[in-house]
């Protein structure tokens, strides 16, 4: 229900009760001051009649004194007047109405009022006023009188406070809706469409009410507040562009750092097709070979060539810097590309990479220079912990994961890469801060310690995250998680 409308309905309730209790108590009122007024004018008329009565007996017999009651009768439209005998028998009709125990402090000489309810009939009002007669014979004046008139008066009166109650109550609605809507619910209406607007990102909009109430100081306040909001959004784009930035340039840094340790895989690499090169060349300047060796040895020459030109341009790719770009593409390329970078190096290192991937393809739209890094990142790190050499098993699948709390999403399917190596397994005291910035625990000149809080950036960017923890057979796992949103076989 709106605002102006409960603001009217109680107002009404409020009103039609004060009304209603004023009504009520106005016609008990009433009604007790005609039923007043009613018996008195009976004694009144009653005390009046009875001395005339004794005066008439005395001077002209009683039958003088009962035409007096007779007469007094005629001339009364409303109530009626009798004598009765008090000592007449029950059935006598000209005997008392009222029942007799009632009357007998009447016979006492008191005066008694009675009402007579019976049902489907009026109520009528009984008065006995005794009168002591020279004959020394009890009796007394009924006075007896319908009280329906009084009754139809008090309705009256009840139905027109119930008139006038409706119409203060239909006046005021009219006058407090009116009131309501014009002071209360168009302001706050402007208030809640500014408020949605600010909610939907919109802090230009400002709002006028040009009023002096609170309703007016709120949408001041709510002015002055779009106006800080207006400052704070403009500040936070600017920080998150120069975060952004940095994230860039740092990501960049790590990239070429990997470079700089591929450098020497690359190096051993390119000594094969480049003797076989030298030796092919050779061969055809002293011209050791003729005819159809000419050309075998130039398609070799070429076949070396393009070798080489591949494992360069493999290189000059991961060292590239690009933006962020996402697209759909199969994980399992992308942990293809990232284990024929690196084997060259872990060749030369005695280390040997094994792949494991699963029959479907896993698809899904992610950004496969980042997730290329992020995975480069943790086979340099199982590289560099087994200087002895070793094995390391990258295996790309997919499970039903519950994320860390702190990113706070519900648990679900997601695309996994493990990297296990057998090296020195990272200490228990390291554990907690592999993932910080510049941490690291190798030699000046050997790491940057950014693999993994770059690795672990990139990864978090696709809503994913990267779990570090020891083998219990020696080694070290590191699985990276994605989730499998938007991915599919
Ligand atoms: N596979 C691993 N085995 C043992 N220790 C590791 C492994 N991966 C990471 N670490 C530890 O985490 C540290 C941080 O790694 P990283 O952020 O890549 O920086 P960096 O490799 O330059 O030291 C490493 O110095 C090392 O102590
Ligand atoms: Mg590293």
């Amino acid at each position: 229900m709106r605002l102006a409308q409960r603001l009217t309905l109680a107002v009404i309730l409020a009103l039609v009760s004060v009304l209603a209790l004023h009504g009520w108590h106005r016609a008990r009122r009433e009604s007790a001051l005609l039923d007043r007024e009613g018996r008195r004018d009976h004694l009144l008329l009653g005390r009046a009649l009875g001395t005339g009565m004794t005066e008439a007996w005395r001077r002209a017999g009683e039958s003088a004194a009962l035409a007096l009651v007779d007469t007094m009768n005629q001339s009364e439209a409303e109530i009626e007047i009798r004598w009765v005998w008090l000592d007449a028998p029950g059935s006598d009709p000209s005997g008392p109405r009222a029942p007799t125990p009632t009357l007998r402090p009447v016979a006492r000489g008191r005066e008694v009022a009675w009402v007579e309810r019976r049902p489907g009939r009026d109520e009528r009002l009984f008065t006995y006023v005794p009168v002591r007669l020279p004959s020394g014979r009890p009796g007394a004046i009924e006075l007896s009188e319908s009280r329906s008139s009084d009754a139809q008066f008090v309705r009256t009166s009840v139905r027109n406070a119930v008139t006038a109650t409706a119409a203060a109550a239909l006046a005021c609605s009219v006058m407090v809706m009116a009131l309501g809507v014009l002071l209360v619910g168009r302001p706050v209406r402007l208030l809640v469409a500014q408020a949605r607007r600010v909610g939907a990102g919109d802090f230009s909009a400002r709002l006028r009410l040009s009023r002096r109430d609170e309703l007016g100081e709120l949408a001041e306040e709510m002015n002055a507040m779009c106006d800080r909001l207006a400052t704070a959004h403009a500040r936070l784009l600017e920080e998150t562009a120069a975060r952004l930035a940095a994230q860039q340039r740092l990501e960049h840094a790590d990239r070429l750092a990997t470079v700089g340790r591929l450098a020497a895989g690359i190096a051993h690499e390119l000594g094969t097709p480049l003797n076989v090169i030298a030796q092919r060349s050779q061969m055809v300047l002293a011209r050791e070979v003729a005819g159809d060796g000419v050309v075998d040895a130039v398609r070799i020459v070429a076949g070396q060539t393009e070798r080489i030109t591949a494992i360069i341009r493999q290189l000059l790719d991961f060292a590239r810097r690009r933006g962020p770009a996402k697209s759909v593409c199969d994980l399992r390329g992308v942990a293809e590309g990232a284990v024929s970078l690196l084997t060259p190096l872990a060749q030369k290192r005695g280390v040997t990479i094994t792949l494991v991937q699963p029959e479907a393809p896993i698809q899904g739209e992610l950004d496969t220079g980042q997730i290329h890094q992020a995975l480069a990142n943790l086979i340099v790190n199982a590289i560099d912990a087994m200087p002895g050499g070793g094995a390391i098993t990258v295996s790309v699948s997919r499970a039903w994961t519950e994320p860390p709390v702190e990113l706070a999403h519900p648990p679900g399917e997601h695309a996994r890469i493990d990297v296990r190596d057998e090296g020195t397994g990272i200490p228990d005291d390291a554990l907690p801060h592999v993932f910080e910035p510049f941490f690291t625990t190798k030699e000046v000149g050997e790491g940057t310690g950014l693999g993994l809080s770059v690795a672990y950036g990139l990864v978090r960017e696709h809503g994913g995250w990267i779990a570090a923890r020891n083998h219990p057979d020696g080694g070290t796992l590191l699985t990276l998680y994605l989730p499998l949103g938007g991915f599919s076989q």
